[in-house]
């Protein structure tokens, strides 16, 4: 009997649902290595928090379903979560990308999906955790960063790292340059990760 080919494809290909709160580069980076199929998965849902994120148009652009929940419609962290995890529970997941997502996540959620939620942050962990982790390289005067995908645990950037990619900060990078170059590196560590993981 003939095995249609693209329909036993998609019966293997891993499912990732991708968190978002911005600008969507590193989501995009995976979609398209799913549509060309550099990894064997498939973008099966996208959330942002942010109801105006540019991001959301990656998942518009190639019909992949998105929800966007918005923080600031629920009385607290956990009741916002608990709406996230209704989406994600739907989807029977095998990975969960956070990808610029920015809300602190309850230990509650991250022990959830422990193992199976992963992050990916723009520095050499466990240098420059937080939110501003490029400046802060770069006004620390570091010669090199770079950019770090880890498990989620409770612990904000921290948890098992995954994969690392450095860069050196050439002495005439200025800010800009120097986040366009870790974007770069991200692209090709997430989906590496991704591989690694699936
Ligand atoms: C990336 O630099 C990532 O490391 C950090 O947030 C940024 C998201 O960028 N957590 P984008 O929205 O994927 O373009």
């Amino acid at each position: 009997m003939a095995i249609n080919q693209s329909s036993s494809n998609q019966v293997t290909k891993k499912k990732i649902a991708v968190l978002i709160s911005g600008t969507g580069s590193n989501l995009k980076a995976i979609i398209e290595a799913s549509v060309n199929d550099k990894i064997n998965a498939e973008v099966a849902l996208v959330i942002s928090n942010n109801p105006d994120a540019f991001g959301i148009n990656h998942a518009k652009d190639h019909n992949i379903p998105y929800a966007i929940i918005n923080h600031k419609n629920f009385k607290d962290r956990r009741e916002f979560e608990i709406e996230i995890e209704k989406q994600l529970d739907q989807k029977d997941l095998d990975l969960i990308c956070l990808a610029g997502f920015m809300r602190i996540l309850t230990a509650d959620f991250t022990r959830k999906y422990h193992g199976k939620m992963i992050n990916i942050h723009p520095s050499l962990l466990p240098e420059f955790k937080g939110a501003n982790a490029i400046e802060d390289a770069f006004n620390a005067g570091a010669v090199e960063t770079g950019c770090t995908v880890h498990y989620v645990i409770p612990e904000i950037d921290s948890g098992d790292i995954i994969i690392q990619k450095a860069i050196a900060i050439d002495k005439n990078d200025d800010l800009a340059l120097l986040k366009n170059k870790i974007h770069q590196i991200e692209h090709i560590a997430y989906i590496e990760a991704i591989k690694k993981i699936l």
